[in-house]
């Protein structure tokens, strides 16, 4: 049984072991059958809970809300905009007034060194909502995805991430999969590679874990027999809007296509953290395509539309993962 995680924060995974991992999957998983069920779960009544966004939210934003309130929590949203938070406060000093208001803080933004700062002077739990570097509720939900279409052991199955790999998105599922025995490939072009000391550390992480970290620009290697084919965005929020003409030329060739699909086979799964530029109805979908005449990007309709899609199963999961991280950082009783 792992430990209780009761008052810590959440960070990034390499700061859980797996046993940790494991017990929030767990977790998540009985809060998905209780809400399936209609059956009644707010165990943190009476507690209140605040979300910082300096970066936009569809999923993490939704997620922290209903699960709060499914908890039986007060929630309350500030963005820059509407808060003092950064231009006429200070991290430290925001971390310090909102630990006398609230028993857990969300924030999404830039460097991963604001959040930790924030952490650092709070003194309730902090959950990263994403950050340049790291994107760690993300994960709870990809791999409970992985866990119900798998089953609950995931050692021995392999992950392909194809592209942008040394994104918040990538980097954070090679720790993952490392953690939990799940051979991890990042497809993608050198300059788009994760960080070799990343690798390295990864590399040692999996081999205690029976399980490898590959990191390639080969798509025929890196894809086949592949068990979940996984993208994200060429360009990340916060990234300037001149690299889009550079990751296009160089990101192209590792689309997730039908192509990509059959070298995985037929029992492989496809997923990404959504939002996805799979067509021309969104307006920078749209702005691409009239300047690089390109009307699908990371992944083909095709494929985001197959039956070996699970993205939208992927996208209720975070609301599932993120109430089981603030319920076993909020509370020390096993559920
Ligand atoms: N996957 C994800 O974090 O989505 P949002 O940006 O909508 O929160
Ligand atoms: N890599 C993406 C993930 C979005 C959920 C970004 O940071 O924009």
């Amino acid at each position: 049984m792992s430990k209780s995680l009761k008052g810590r924060d959440y960070l990034k995974l390499l700061d859980f072991t797996s046993e940790d991992i494991l017990h929030l999957l767990d977790l998540a998983r009985k809060l998905k059958a209780m809400k399936r069920a209609g059956q009644p779960h707010r165990f943190c009544e009476g507690k209140n809970i605040v979300l910082l966004f300096e970066k936009t939210s569809t999923r993490t934003r939704c997620s922290f809300e209903v699960a709060g309130h499914d908890l039986g929590m007060g929630v309350t949203f500030l963005d820059p905009q509407s808060s003092q938070v950064s231009k006429k406060e200070s991290i430290a000093d925001t971390a310090r007034v909102l630990s006398g208001f609230f028993d857990g803080i969300e924030y999404r933004g830039f460097g991963q060194e604001i959040v930790e700062e924030l952490a650092e002077y709070a003194s309730c739990p902090v959950w990263n909502g994403l950050t340049d570097e790291w994107h760690p509720t993300q994960m709870i939900a990809d791999m409970l995805t992985m866990q119900e279409i798998f089953g609950e052991d995931l050692r021995g199955r392999t992950l392909v991430f194809m592209g942008d790999a040394r994104n918040n998105v990538a980097r954070s599922l090679m720790v993952v999969c490392s953690k939990l025995g799940v051979n991890y490939v990042a497809c993608g072009p050198k300059e788009n590679q994760p960080d070799p000391d990343l690798v390295k550390l990864c590399t040692d992480i999996a081999a205690e874990h029976g399980s490898t970290v590959t990191v390639t620009d080969d798509v025929e290697s890196g894809c086949r027999y592949a068990d979940a084919i996984y993208t994200d965005v060429w360009v990340s929020m916060g990234e300037p809007d001149e690299v889009w003409g550079q990751r296009i030329a160089s990101l192209s060739p590792y689309q997730v296509n039908r192509h990509v699909m059959e070298l995985a086979g037929p029992n492989a799964v496809f997923l990404h953290c959504l939002p996805a530029y799979h067509d021309t109805k969104t307006q920078i979908g749209k702005k691409i395509y009239d300047k690089f005449g390109i009307s699908e990007m990371e992944v083909t309709d095709e494929v985001f539309e197959s039956a070996q899609s699970h993205v939208f199963q992927q996208a209720e999961n975070r609301m599932h993962a993120i109430k089981a991280i603030m319920y076993a950082t909020l509370n020390d009783e096993e559920l």
